[in-house]
């Protein structure tokens, strides 16, 4: 494989092969990552990358759409089918610009967000103020309680009481705990308030039952294909049957019209031009796989596997934010053990194990340095790791946490990250 590339490109072949070989060698624990399937990989890396098809299927602005047209309304139907939504709109080319189109759908520039708190496991473009989400919207945050690390609803209905805002936000980047979608649609209507939810962390659990769904709750419902769902990188908006032909006001046009054509028309041609085909098609493969039987159990594995390692991680000592996970990851909290996220990330990464730096909620330290670390099973289920070699990763962890700087053991651990992934191969090609 990969003939051609390394004819034309050996600089880039080498980047290729030396990526294919790090994730073969390392222990993938970064909460937002997955490895795909090799026939993903061949939908994403194929000739519909040629193919101009600004427009949606059926009404496109060029020719020769008849192939890519079946493809996304694959795509589109597949992801209805296992969300059950009314609503798909596959073109988003991230999970940003996804949030973006959903935003534009709905809210005039000034308008208020209610979003969770970034320090607290929101999202940069829940409201940063380096992200357009914070320049072009008045952001009012909100977070999880200090001594149990979650939402306490009825603080966040009265903040809502307070501030009125136009649109609420759930669904984050870092929290592991199960979201009230019914709680919070209670506290939109009590203000007026859009609900939005962003599941780009766990779509893949809310399309098999194993998070509750918002679908059923919420306006505007966005997600990034390659979390939990292990697909292509990319984005995707829905709604649901009660949402979808909502009248809604413009905030382009100022006139009424129905939610899901304010969506499709901020997509294209409000935020994008021309519609990644190829990776489309590969949104469409991984649906497919997501509505097989073995998804299911994959998915169950992943949140098994979470449990399974937290339990691991606080035998060993490790105070978890709001002491657990019902989901996919854990916030290691590293101030007990008197070493920052950034440190933290750095030793294990010189020990085969990959992580990432995190923010805690209340964290004293900046964003690059960090108070916490992210962990999550999705990658490694894949790989098709269970509790057990959960329980080993966590004593693992903690042994390069307790031995920052030392190389002896950075290198003792590289040799069992080895042996693991000799055990679950990963990309042979
Ligand atoms: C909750 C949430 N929303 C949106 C995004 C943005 O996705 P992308 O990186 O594809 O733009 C992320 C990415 O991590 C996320 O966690």
């Amino acid at each position: 494989m990969f003939n051609n590339l390394k004819e034309t490109d050996p600089e880039i072949f080498g980047t290729v092969t030396g990526e294919i070989d790090r994730l073969n060698s390392t222990l993938e624990l970064i909460a937002s990552e997955n490895f795909v399937s090799k026939a993903v990989l061949e939908a994403a890396g194929n000739v519909m990358t040629n193919k101009y098809a600004e427009g949606y299927p059926g009404k496109r602005y060029y020719g020769g759409c008849e192939q890519v047209d079946i493809a996304e309304d694959l795509a589109r139907n597949r992801a209805k089918e296992l969300f059950d939504a009314a609503y798909v709109n596959v073109q988003p080319h991230a999970g940003a610009q996804a949030n973006m189109a959903a935003f534009f759908s709905v809210l005039k520039v000034g308008d208020t967000i209610l979003g969770m708190d970034l320090a607290h496991g929101g999202h940069l473009t829940h409201g940063s103020p380096v992200n357009f989400s914070g320049k072009l919207y008045q952001i009012v945050s909100y977070g999880v309680e200090k001594d149990t690390g979650r939402i306490d609803y009825d603080k966040l209905a009265d903040l809502a009481k307070k501030v009125k805002p136009q649109l609420i936000l759930a669904g984050y980047s870092a929290h592991p705990r199960e979201l009230d979608f019914p709680k919070f649609r209670e506290i939109a209507d009590s203000v007026g308030a859009f609900l939005m939810a962003d599941i780009a962390h766990i779509a893949g659990l809310c399309a098999v039952g194993l998070h509750p769904s918002p679908i059923p709750y919420c306006d505007i419902v966005t997600t990034t294909t390659h979390k939990t769902l292990r697909g292509p990188r990319g984005g995707m908006i829905m709604a649901g049957e009660k949402f979808a032909d909502k009248k809604i006001i413009d905030p382009w046009s100022g006139k009424e019209r129905k939610l899901r054509g304010a969506i499709s028309s901020r997509v294209f041609p409000g935020t994008q031009g021309g519609p990644l085909m190829h990776i489309i098609a590969a949104k469409a493969v991984a649906f497919h796989e997501a509505l097989q039987d073995d998804y299911k159990v994959y998915c169950r594995q992943i949140i098994d596997n979470a449990a399974a390692l937290a339990g691991s991680l606080m035998d060993e000592g490790f105070n978890l934010v709001s002491g657990g996970t019902d989901n996919h990851l854990m916030l290691v909290d590293l101030t007990n053990k008197g070493v920052t996220g950034k440190d933290a990330e750095d030793a294990l990464e010189d020990s085969g194990i990959t992580v990432n730096k995190n923010m805690v909620p209340f964290d004293q330290n900046s964003p690059m340095v960090t108070s916490g670390i992210r962990i999550g099973t999705p990658a490694l289920t894949t790989r098709g790791m269970k509790e057990s070699e959960m329980k080993r990763i966590g004593q693992l962890i903690s042994r390069v946490i307790a031995n920052i700087g030392n190389e002896d053991v950075y290198s003792e651990t590289r040799s069992e990250v080895k042996k693991f992934c000799d055990e679950f191969p990963l990309y042979i090609f």
